[in-house]
């Protein structure tokens, strides 16, 4: 496995895997990985010729605040994992060689699909991400790149981002990967105590219950968007950001649950802020 901390250096190699003839799998991360992320090399082991992953902790998505000095960071055990997840390559720039002093070149999705969910409590984050993920594209040349169903929103923004602006790639997205408990796994999940660990079972488990809901013919949103509210109050240390039913297409509003429904949980406990989400089709 190479390791390469220079975009000519991995630009390079990348573009030697093309004149090859070979496909290139990208999986982005910030690190700290967990099996999560290790599902989504696994994906791309399966689905292209040579995989690439990216662990990179990008400071322009974090705002003023928010945990980019405390992100768990541990480089040397990341790449024994991605060693035996079989990477051919570790993109692992340091944040000079991403961003210029100067740097001043933005990719933004604009609309209610980027304002809503993490956008509102986030602002900026999602640009942010979608600058990052376009540079990652122009200096890894993936035929396709992969993101966790965990961050749908991000997914369904760099979709867009990719559909609007030609990127010649497609995106998979993988579904989440969640502990025996069924808390979705998380970089964020160390920064818990075993108590609040506890606690934050609330937010699969009101999925579950918003799931059996609509199973059973509920299709009021404001009826299941309060039982998950309720259920999730019953955490004592848990704040809720959002408990949100939107369309799971383009994030717009549902008066009435039909069709293909995200509901989708960001929940504090203490600092740290958790999500999850389900799509429910109907
Ligand atoms: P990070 O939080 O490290 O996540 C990297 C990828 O792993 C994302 O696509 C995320 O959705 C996926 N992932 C995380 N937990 C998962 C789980 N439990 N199951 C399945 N997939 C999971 O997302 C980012 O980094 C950054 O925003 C990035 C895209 C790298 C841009 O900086």
């Amino acid at each position: 496995m190479q390791v390469f901390k220079h975009i000519n250096d991995m630009q390079a190699w990348s573009q030697a895997q093309k004149k090859q003839g070979l496909t290139i799998g990208l999986v982005p991360t910030m690190g700290y990985l967990h099996a999560g992320h290790l599902s989504l090399v696994q994906a791309a082991r399966e689905q292209c010729d040579r995989v690439i992953v990216s662990i990179f902790v990008n400071p322009t998505q974090f705002g003023a605040g928010e945990d980019f000095a405390d992100y768990p960071r541990d480089i040397e055990r990341d790449c024994e994992l991605l060693r035996q997840a079989q990477t051919d390559a570790v993109f692992a720039p340091d944040a000079r060689e991403m961003y210029a002093q100067d740097f001043n070149t933005w990719v933004e999705v604009k609309g209610e699909i980027t304002a809503k969910l993490c956008g509102a409590s986030r602002p900026n984050h999602f640009k942010g991400v979608t600058t990052v993920v376009s540079k990652l594209f122009n200096i890894c040349l993936p035929d396709r790149a992969f993101f966790g169903q965990k961050d749908v929103q991000q997914a369904m923004i760099i979709e867009k981002m990719v559909r609007e602006l030609n990127f010649p790639l497609s995106i998979v997205r993988v579904p989440i990967m969640r502990e025996a408990s069924g808390l979705a796994m998380s970089s964020r999940n160390v920064y818990l105590s075993s108590e609040q660990k506890e606690q934050a079972l609330v937010l699969s488990q009101s999925l579950q219950k918003a799931a059996q809901l609509i199973a059973a013919g509920e299709r009021n949103p404001a009826h299941i968007k309060g039982v998950i509210r309720d259920m999730i109050a019953q955490s004592p240390e848990a704040v809720i950001d959002y408990a949100e039913i939107y369309d799971a297409h383009g994030l717009s509003d549902v008066e009435v649950v039909q069709g293909s429904v995200l509901i989708a949980l960001a929940v504090k406990f203490g600092t740290t802020r958790l999500i999850d989400n389900l799509i429910v089709e109907v």
